[in-house]
């Protein structure tokens, strides 16, 4: 009998601690949350694999979302917020963790739905306002193996005349495909090259070496004499749920000549089980006034303006630390910071040293994460003193405990360099910090790079 009492007892114990009472609900307080940390990304159409725009999406993943949000692994903000600030941080409040915690544990309520806010409405082709023109890339055919793949694709852009572009936004046509690109202009002066348009569209990044070198050649990048087009960096970027760069006005902007390339260096498309295509547009937004202050970029470590220290060879079931720096004859003005690793990536910090021996925090991700290679804003313009040394220093962990080694077991990595710029293969390791700076002007560091929305021209 005894017994029997205390097993009764112990199984409403149980019960009770199940149905821990709370008195959050769904509509009143958790989808505020959820519409602002997590639609922009999880909707139809959006760029996370599946939506969290009803209850029933949030009710049902709701133990993954409990682990991943008091984990920190979503929203996704890899950079380290007691470092440094960055425009369009992702992250939830302690307070709503623990909102989501009580509510998940108290048995996920729904609550009254009629006062329930509806998520934001979102425009699926701009982000930022009407393009004056939209060109598209070729398709790509992504094979569904579930492995991470990484292309280069060129798109061949002729104009009647040349152009001031105000900005460049990407957009994939199936959005959680694509994972992240980087786009450079190549401007060609009209002379100097007959067509445009008679190379490769497409390399697979993961085809062995030789195919890479003859593939390489038929993009047909080079001036008909062999000499290099000018080169204009990260005029576009894309990263799932992040907005294309649009500086306040008087501020960036480039030139498009009447023949350019536009090449997606990296294209990452993330794991799928089955095979797609996918066709991703580019809007241009243009603009009558010539840039007033184009930015500028330096790039650190590989491709760069300073040595990578010591060399980026990394031996198997290792970690190793690397460093690279560079002197700032004068003064200048931050305006975004985007560093750049590949799978073998573990952690990256970058500051400034002053001549007066001050520091200057730039960024730190404790825990690299390649999928979210984000490129960070300053919220004003960051001031860097002539004479500063900018410092990076970053870890590469090449054991099998890194998930995302490509190699198991794993073997050597090494940086290796190419027609401008090592390719994103999985035989190869990158160590970059890409700056993208201004010649400083007085009172740029109260400068505000926030654009409010701005969506007419
Ligand atoms: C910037 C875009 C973005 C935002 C914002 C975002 N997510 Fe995600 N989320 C993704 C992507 C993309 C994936 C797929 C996994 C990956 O690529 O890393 C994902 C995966 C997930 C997963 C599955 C993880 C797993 O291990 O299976 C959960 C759960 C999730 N997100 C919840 C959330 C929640 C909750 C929020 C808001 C608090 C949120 N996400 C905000 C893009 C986003």
């Amino acid at each position: 009998m005894l017994k029997y009492i205390v097993f009764l007892s112990l199984v409403i114990l149980a019960a009770l601690s199940c149905t821990k009472n709370t008195d959050l609900t769904y509509s009143q307080d958790i989808a505020p949350i959820i519409h602002k940390n997590c639609t922009s990304c999880h909707r139809s159409g959006g760029a996370a694999p599946f939506p969290l725009t009803t209850f029933q999406h949030v009710n049902r993943k709701k133990n993954t979302i409990l682990a991943v949000t008091q984990s920190g692994l979503m929203p996704p903000w890899p950079a380290d917020r007691n470092y440094s600030h960055f425009l369009g941080e992702r992250y939830l409040s302690q307070d709503d963790k623990d909102k989501i915690k009580e509510w998940i544990e108290g048995g996920a309520p729904l609550g009254d739905t009629k006062t329930m806010a509806k998520p934001p409405l979102y425009d699926q082709y701009s982000n930022i306002g009407t393009p004056d023109t939209t060109v598209w890339f070729d398709s790509i055919k992504v094979i569904g193996n579930s492995r991470d793949k990484f292309f280069i694709a060129t798109l061949p852009i002729v104009l009647n005349e040349k152009k001031y572009v105000r900005a460049m936004e990407f957009l994939p046509n199936e959005n959680n495909l694509v994972h992240h690109m980087n786009g450079r202009l190549l401007n060609y002066e009209d002379t100097k090259k007959a067509s445009i348009t008679n190379g490769l569209r497409i390399l697979d990044l993961e085809v062995d070496e030789e195919t890479y070198i003859k593939q390489f050649d038929a993009l047909k990048l080079t001036n008909d004499d062999g000499t290099r087009p000018v080169q204009i960096n990260s005029v576009v970027n894309y990263l799932p749920g992040v907005q294309a760069q649009l500086y306040p006005r008087g501020i960036g902007g480039f030139t498009m000549h009447k023949k350019s390339i536009l090449i997606a260096d990296d294209i990452h498309f993330g794991p799928i089980p089955q095979d797609k295509w996918d066709h991703s547009r580019v809007n241009i937004f243009y603009t009558d006034s010539p840039p007033k202050r184009p930015i500028r970029e330096v790039m650190l470590g590989t491709n760069g303006a300073s040595k990578i220290i010591p060399p980026l060879v990394i031996p198997p079931n290792q970690i190793t630390q690397h460093t690279t720096f560079l002197k700032i004859p004068d003064d200048i003005s931050i305006l975004t910071i985007n560093p750049h690793m590949h799978l073998l990536g573990k952690s990256f910090k970058a500051y400034a040293l002053t001549p007066k021996q001050d520091t200057i925090r730039l960024i730190h991700i404790p825990r690299w994460d390649f999928r979210w290679q984000y490129f960070y804003t300053f919220p004003t313009m960051l001031k860097i003193p002539a004479g500063s040394v900018i410092y990076v220093e970053a870890e590469f962990d090449n054991t099998s405990k890194n998930q995302n080694n490509p190699y198991n077991p794993p073997q050597e990595i090494r940086e290796r360099y190419e027609f401008g710029g090592a390719g994103m293969r999985t035989t190869d390791e990158m160590l970059q910090f890409i700056i993208t700076w201004l010649p400083y002007q007085a009172g740029d560091e109260h400068i505000s790079l926030l654009v409010k929305e701005d969506k007419s021209e």
